[in-house]
């Protein structure tokens, strides 16, 4: 018998990071990370994430290198934490070296656990061998972070809330190239955000009274967002997309302590936004748990709307995405 041992333990994989249109905000159950609500999300096809993962008898405990960064002991527990998911799965006991780089480094503030996390779970499951359905995969991600789920899929995605850990999923709802929309990215910080996702979430869950409405409101907007997706309707789908960034960054602000993602900069290119379109400029914004805005635009709009940022003060750097294709596996390694 050929032992797994034998074989070359090395995969490398890339991963898109994705911008939530219908946000991620609040788990209803902590055990099985369930979402609370369904989201839907484009893949960023500029800002990505190659990790290369191989175990081997001869490593004595996980590594983990980001290219150009600084990692800490979170970090590598986080990381080392979600492979024990891929070796249970593969049932091996063997440690893994893990070097990844990022398109968009850390200091950008842009976050990278999505894309993160989706390259290493395509990375680290193609290492061990195991020939995980596209679904399994989602479901396996989802558990390291809920957003990077949605990375693993082609193009624009939905993630459904389940009521089960097997039926938490995520699925390509769209080809990449079914609309050529645009994230036009812009980065106003460049500092790493304070309080983490996971934790954010927690405190509006207990503490925001618009928690729950949103919650209920989201469900609602992310049919209407389909509908008006099926119709390349972008006037309908940008209100939407905004509604749900409003409401999300409500939940934020009015938890106990309150969570200002918002710098005066994010604030003065939100509402430039509505005046730009007032102009005739069909823009749209959303915001993460972060400061840095993202104008969601056709194709056609994008230098209009480069022109308009130029006047903003404040803005750091602009990365300009296409949605984005799933995750996909390299021949090129990083070591
Ligand atoms: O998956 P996390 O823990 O990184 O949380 C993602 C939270 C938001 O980016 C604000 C929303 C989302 O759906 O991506």
């Amino acid at each position: 018998m050929v032992k797994k041992e034998d074989f070359m333990m090395k995969k490398t994989a890339i991963a898109t990071a994705n911008i939530a249109f219908i946000k991620y905000w609040g788990k209803k159950d902590e055990v099985l990370h369930l979402p609370a609500n369904p989201s839907f999300s484009m893949n960023l096809d500029a800002c990505f994430t190659i990790t290369t993962v191989e175990f081997s008898p001869e490593y004595k405990k996980d590594t983990l290198e980001i290219v150009g960064e600084m990692t800490d002991e979170e970090e590598i527990n986080r990381v080392s934490q979600h492979l024990d998911r891929f070796r249970k799965l593969a049932k091996t006991n063997l440690f893994a070296r893990v070097v990844s780089k990022n398109s968009f480094p850390k200091s950008t503030g842009v976050a990278s656990s999505a894309s993160a996390f989706a390259a290493l779970s395509a990375a680290a499951a193609g290492a061990l061998g195991l020939s995980l359905s596209e679904k399994k995969l989602t479901i396996v991600t989802r558990l390291a972070s809920g957003s990077a789920c949605r990375s693993v899929p082609e193009g624009f995605v939905e993630w459904l809330e389940g009521t089960s850990s097997k039926t938490s999923y995520a699925h390509s709802l769209y080809p990449h190239d079914y609309w050529d929309l645009r994230d036009v990215l812009v980065i106003v910080a460049k500092n790493k955000k304070k309080v983490k996702s996971t934790v954010g979430m927690k405190i509006g869950k207990k503490t925001s009274i618009f928690y729950q409405a949103r919650v209920k409101r989201a469900k609602v907007l992310i049919g209407e967002l389909k509908q008006a997706f099926e119709r390349k309707d972008l006037g309908k789908a940008g209100e939407i997309i905004e509604e749900d960034c409003i409401n999300t960054h409500c939940v934020m602000m009015s938890s106990y302590p309150p969570l200002f993602y918002w710098l005066p900069v994010t604030f003065d290119i939100i509402r430039s936004v509505g005046e730009w379109r007032r102009q005739g400029v069909a823009v749209y914004q959303t915001v993460d748990a972060g400061p840095n805005v993202h104008l969601i635009c056709e194709k056609d709009t994008v230098g209009k709307v480069l022109r308009k940022l130029e006047r903003i003060e404040g803005v750091e750097k602009i990365i300009v995405n296409k949605p984005g294709r799933g995750v996909v596996l390299s021949k090129k390694h990083l070591f």
